[in-house]
């Protein structure tokens, strides 16, 4: 049984993007989500929680979908700061948020929730390619 985060429906909210299921994301690991003007990781902790942040570091702009999956925390994988998949912020004496975004479970299907208008999904309608992070390594023992 999977635990989500509960996020209350945004007025922001405009589209919900179906993104699969939640054994699409490896435990400890993110996949990416592709849209037009940037890139969404949507990661799965080891205790099923997912939560959904721009792809994209606070400090400088490192892949944190490629990052280490710790607790409701990724690890940067290009200077180790640490990130709050709850919030977006670097914890610790570092400073910078990245955007998160809404996820929900609906009928045993993962949605994503866009909030801008230019977050339109590729020129076909479709997400592009949502790539598995096989090799998130981790970062605590159960
Ligand atoms: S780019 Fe993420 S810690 Fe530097």
């Amino acid at each position: 049984m999977s635990t989500l985060p509960h996020i209350p429906d945004s007025p922001q909210v405009i589209q919900w993007l179906d993104i699969g299921t939640l054994q699409d994301i490896p435990i400890r690991g993110a996949r990416r989500v592709k849209l037009q003007h940037r890139t969404i990781a949507v990661f799965r902790t080891a205790t099923d929680e997912v939560f959904a942040v721009e792809d994209k570091c606070p400090h400088s702009g490192g892949p944190l979908s490629q990052g280490i999956v710790h607790d409701d925390c990724v690890t940067c994988p290009l200077h180790n700061w640490v990130i709050s998949l709850r919030d977006g912020c670097a914890q610790g004496e570092d400073s910078g948020c990245t955007q998160r975004f809404p996820v929900r479970l609906c009928n045993q299907r993962l949605h994503l929730g866009l909030q801008l208008p230019e977050e339109q999904i590729d020129s076909q309608g479709k997400t592009t390619d949502l790539h598995r992070q096989r090799s998130v390594v981790r970062a605590t023992g159960d």
